[in-house]
């Protein structure tokens, strides 16, 4: 999709369609009240008069995440029509440069879609937006930071959109060798990023007992995939992102109930968004060295099976006792968090879809954030947040930590207890965090908004991206600061 601003008023912008935003029902309009009255229009939703040419999206107000909205819907309401070409003012938020920013991303996040198994396949014709500086006095206009948001948008919206490709891709194509060569695939785009694949046989010499009884039963080997991102001048950080990358999760023996086992093919997508996290950080030119370190494998069931009542012996050494074979995606990520902190990092973030909980407990819209560092949690969510995405902080405390006790080994891998299982989930983690690292860990559990089920703003059905918005616009934010 091409975005152009013009020095010009709206009006004298030539394109074959208009797009005008109505702010918070405000319905005293130029050129339209009667139609308005007729259509019954009340100034939520969309209004769409071919015969003027033009569209009408009520929105809320003029926050980026609205504008987001808003311009998702007027894409999508316009697909339909044979048409190039839309106009629209540019609507001015809190900073010139965001609310471009914003405009991009909501184009380019809601004319997301997967119909790589669909025959007929309807390509939309819409592919220019003009976007006319009416909406500004001279002062207040700066073009070059108008670009600079435009090119910023689309570089985030399309990792995204790389990210959602991965998670929508079918287990049966989608196994751990084809992820790791999409990830080679990836670096082989970019001079920045380097990638590196291991096979089982290093994840034996490293002793990662807990990942290797996760892909005991598949008949699909794992990878442990190792992306690396280096910029151009000394970094001002070393930020390691871990991944979960379960390309399917069956449950293992303690089998998922067949409707839970559906859409498990997204629990690659803490793998996906860390491979679009270095994708958006080569192109967004991110002054800091950024890894993506991602386990990959299935969960699957067999005579090979690893087995409730199991004892594993995980990379730190620390036992754990296998209460559930379903909580296998806080196993792999013991062993790749350990190894990731081999890599001294500055900051050390995992994303991963890991808990059903999570939905249960906020809503399947929001990520739960958890971490020891009270302060990095409030700014990590404050920063973050800007991307649209939504954040709960999950707090840890002693009685729930109890909860993962084992009595045969050192930890178990389900709480005794069925509350609390997001903040469980997350303390079994932070067993595998180091001292000196407690401080510098975020944990993502991404279960609810990785993968959406009825369309919801500008995600449609399947996989949202979630995380890879949420962390550059932490990066963004952090290099700002920093600089
Ligand atoms: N991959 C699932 C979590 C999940 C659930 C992701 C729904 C996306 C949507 C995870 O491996 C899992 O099965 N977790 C169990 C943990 C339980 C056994 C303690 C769960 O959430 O039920
Ligand atoms: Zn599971
Ligand atoms: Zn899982």
């Amino acid at each position: 999709m091409q975005f152009q601003i013009l020095n010009q008023n709206l009006d004298e912008i030539k394109a074959d369609f208009e797009a005008v935003l109505v702010v918070d029902k405000n319905l005293e309009h130029k050129f339209i009240k009667d139609d308005f009255k007729f259509y019954k229009f009340d100034g939520c939703g969309v209004l769409v008069l071919p015969e003027k040419r033009r569209i009408y999206v009520g929105v809320k107000r003029l926050d980026y995440d609205y504008l987001r909205v808003a311009m998702s819907q007027i894409y999508n309401a316009l697909k339909g029509y044979d048409i190039k070409s839309l106009k629209i003012a540019s609507y001015l938020c809190k900073c010139t440069k965001k609310t471009f920013q914003a405009i991009a991303e909501g184009f380019i996040l809601g004319s997301y879609k997967f119909d790589k198994y669909k025959s007929d396949k309807k390509e939309s014709s819409l592919d220019e937006i003009l976007i006319s500086t009416d909406e500004y006095n001279e002062k207040e206009i700066d073009l070059k930071k108008a670009d600079m948001g435009l090119k910023f948008g689309k570089i985030i919206a399309d990792a995204t959109n790389f990210a959602k490709d991965g998670v929508n891709e079918i287990p049966n194509t989608y196994t751990p060798d084809h992820m790791a060569k999409e990830a080679q695939n990836l670096a082989s785009n970019y001079t920045d990023v380097e990638c590196l694949v291991y096979d089982e046989k290093f994840l034996k010499e490293q002793n990662m007992g807990a990942f290797l009884a996760v892909n005991k039963a598949s008949i699909h080997p794992p990878r442990l995939i190792h992306l690396k991102y280096t910029p151009k001048s000394k970094p001002l950080k070393k930020i390691i992102f871990v991944g979960k990358g379960l390309t399917y999760d069956s449950g293992g023996l303690s089998l998922k109930p067949s409707n839970y086992m559906l859409t498990m093919k997204c629990d690659k997508s803490g793998a996906l968004a860390a491979m679009g996290i270095i994708k958006g950080a080569s192109e967004l030119e991110l002054p800091f060295e950024i890894h993506a370190i991602i386990g990959a494998t299935e969960n699957m069931i067999g005579g090979n099976a690893y087995k409730p009542d199991d004892v594993l012996i995980s990379r730190s050494g620390t036992t754990i006792e296998v209460r559930n074979t379903d909580a296998e995606g806080r196993l792999v990520l013991a062993d790749v968090l350990s190894y990731a902190q081999d890599f001294n990092p500055d900051l050390l973030i995992d994303m991963a879809t890991l808990t059903g909980a999570c939905a249960v407990g906020v809503g399947q819209f929001t990520t739960g954030l958890l971490g020891n560092n009270v302060e990095l949690l409030r700014e990590y969510k404050d920063s973050a947040s800007m991307s649209g995405e939504l954040f709960t902080i999950f707090e840890f405390n002693d009685y729930l930590r109890e909860l993962i006790d084992s009595q045969i080994a050192d930890v178990s891998n389900v709480s005794s207890s069925r509350y609390g299982g997001t903040t469980t989930a997350g303390l079994f983690l932070d067993k595998f965090i180091k001292d000196e690292y407690k401080d510098r860990w975020l944990h993502l559990d991404i279960a609810g908004p990785a993968y959406v089920e009825k369309a919801w703003g500008y995600n449609q059905y399947g996989a949202s991206g979630a995380g890879v918005r949420a962390n550059l616009y932490f990066l963004q934010n952090l290099a700002k600061e920093l600089k």
